[in-house]
């Protein structure tokens, strides 16, 4: 039986196809400046320098649109912890560095981008965003490590998880842009949508290296990275309310988990096609293959629950339009 990677030889072997998609991702990446996507002459000051502090009326954006661009703008926030995962597990070395320090630098554009629109359209409010900044980003990120598990080479791991995490920011970036009704806003997050689905072609590439490299030991990373995962906000205040709220209302939930963020990776990947695996990889994907069918039960089970749901509130919200007239 084949022996598994260190992580060294990992980063070592994968190296040039590192150098290549990086090449590859700056020809690719368009320049854009946070300055050209927010409306300033909307901004005025607010109470400490002669003006307004911020009320709920100036809001523009619905509950949706606050939570969704709250939760997004908080993960985008945190990036510090998120540096330092890939960092640490991508070394410094080589492509590898350059590779970390431009991703750095790209996400930190989201951040600048949403808070400036969110600010000068009043869009929310700034000191219960910047309390949970706070919050959020003193708790900081470690990544989700399934207890029990010993993984021995991390970059695996690390690599399947933003793969499906680049992916899965897309879409609730994408979606949240159509729910903000301001067509700035959504221009905005088209934007940034673009760039994490660079970032995810990035991941996917050299994950999909890896299974090349070392397709038993790459699958059972993937595959309990699909098992585990989570969305990378969890923590932040709030994180479950306006996580239900988004899947309530088709921004990020189940089906589009499965459908638009881990078939379509899996598929590139040839998992469920490929010949290379040995009995230990067979093994792993014959789980994989269970997982996926289990969750696409849960995703029945949760739209059904969600219809269930969403027409009770509108016979709610009916009764109480009858009992006002
Ligand atoms: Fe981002
Ligand atoms: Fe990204």
């Amino acid at each position: 039986m084949a022996r598994d990677l260190t992580q060294l030889e990992l980063l070592q072997e994968l190296e040039p196809v590192a150098a290549a998609n990086v090449d590859r991702h700056l020809s690719m990446a368009k320049e854009w400046h946070p300055h050209d996507y927010v409306p300033w002459d909307e901004g005025r000051n607010f109470a400490a320098m002669g003006g307004v502090d911020w009320e709920p009326g100036q809001s523009r954006l619905s509950e949706l649109a606050k939570a969704a661009m709250i939760t997004n703008l908080l993960t985008e926030d945190n990036l510090p912890s998120y540096h330092r995962e890939i960092a640490e597990n991508f070394s410094q070395d080589g492509a590898w560095g350059t590779w970390v320090g431009r991703w750095t630098a790209e996400e930190n554009r989201h951040g600048i981008v949403m808070r400036d629109y969110l600010t000068v359209t009043r869009g929310v409010d700034p000191v219960a965003l910047e309390q949970a900044r706070m919050i959020h980003m003193t708790n900081g990120y470690a990544s989700p490590k399934p207890l029990g598990e010993a993984i021995e080479a991390s970059f695996l791991y690390s690599v399947a998880y933003v793969t499906f995490q680049e992916l899965a920011t897309r879409v609730s970036h994408r979606n949240t842009g159509k729910v903000c009704d301001d067509p700035i806003a959504d221009r905005m997050l088209q934007r940034i949508a673009a760039d994490e689905n660079l970032h995810m072609i990035f991941y996917r590439n050299l994950c999909g290296a890896a299974l090349d490299l070392t397709p038993d030991q790459a699958l059972e990373s993937i595959s309990l990275i699909i098992q585990h995962f989570q969305m990378p906000g969890a923590g932040m205040p709030n994180f479950r309310r306006n996580g239900v709220l988004m899947a309530k209302h088709g921004i990020y939930d189940l089906r589009q988990h499965l459908e638009e963020v881990v078939t379509p990776v899996l598929k590139k990947w040839n998992v469920f096609e490929r010949t290379d695996f040995t009995a230990r990889g067979e093994k792993t994907r014959e789980e994989l293959g269970l997982f996926l069918e289990k969750l696409e039960r849960d995703v029945v089970k949760f739209e059904e629950q969600r219809d269930r749901m969403l027409a009770r509130e509108a016979a709610k919200a009916e009764r109480d339009m009858a009992t006002v007239s």
